[in-house]
């Protein structure tokens, strides 16, 4: 099987979204260590929404367990037990907090250099997708670019409501060419 690591984040993201939440604050960083090689990625993302008690949680982190609401003819869930397992195997780790009717946080990171982390993606294009999702919620989305003694080397933050004041809806084929340029500009400056 063959994804990404933007394919883990669009997929907690959207969690975040469908948990209906009002606010959805997306981080991610990555760190470039030059002198020894080494680096790691690293996502943020904290909502609103409706929360998990300490029993929800549990069984959303469990692999073989799912509500059987969404996927009604699939035994299992996909989200976060996958994202736990690729963390995990590729010694990186992660941590969820969540607190029912107040919101969740879900960090990840992974080691760059490690055989068994999955390709980065394509960022811009993931940013696109996710200010894409068809909700009201407002999505923040802040990207860091780290180097030594994690100093940041760059960074950028876009805002969906003003991305929409900016470009018009987010249905219209032409606002997405921009969209995409803008965000792919963004990355590479
Ligand atoms: N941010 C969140 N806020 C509240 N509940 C969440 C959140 N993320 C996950 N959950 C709960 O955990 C369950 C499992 O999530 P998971 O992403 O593993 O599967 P899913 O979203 O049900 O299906 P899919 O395979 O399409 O992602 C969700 O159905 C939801 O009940
Ligand atoms: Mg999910």
């Amino acid at each position: 099987m063959h994804f990404t690591l933007t394919d883990l984040v669009t997929d907690i993201t959207q969690n975040a979204v469908e948990a209906g939440a009002g606010i959805v604050e997306l981080e991610v960083s990555s760190l470039s260590n030059e002198s020894d090689g080494n680096g790691e990625f690293r996502f943020l993302v904290k909502d609103n929404g409706k929360g998990m008690t300490e029993e929800e949680l549990k069984k959303a982190i469990d692999p073989f367990y799912t509500d059987g609401i969404k996927h009604p003819h699939r035994k299992v869930g996909l989200g976060l037990p996958f994202l736990i397992q690729t963390a995990e195997q590729s010694g990186g780790g992660w941590d969820i907090k969540s607190e029912k009717g107040k919101g969740t946080v879900v960090t990840a990171w992974f080691d760059s250099g490690n055989f068994d982390t999955p390709p980065l993606g394509d960022l811009p294009g993931m940013f696109r997708t996710i200010l894409m999702f068809n909700s009201d919620a407002e999505i923040i989305i802040r990207r860091k670019k780290l180097g030594g003694e994690n100093t940041v080397l760059s960074e950028y933050e876009v805002v969906k409501s003003e991305v929409i004041d900016a470009v018009g809806s987010l249905e219209d084929a032409a606002s997405l060419v921009l969209l995409g340029e803008y965000l792919t500009s963004l990355e590479n400056d």
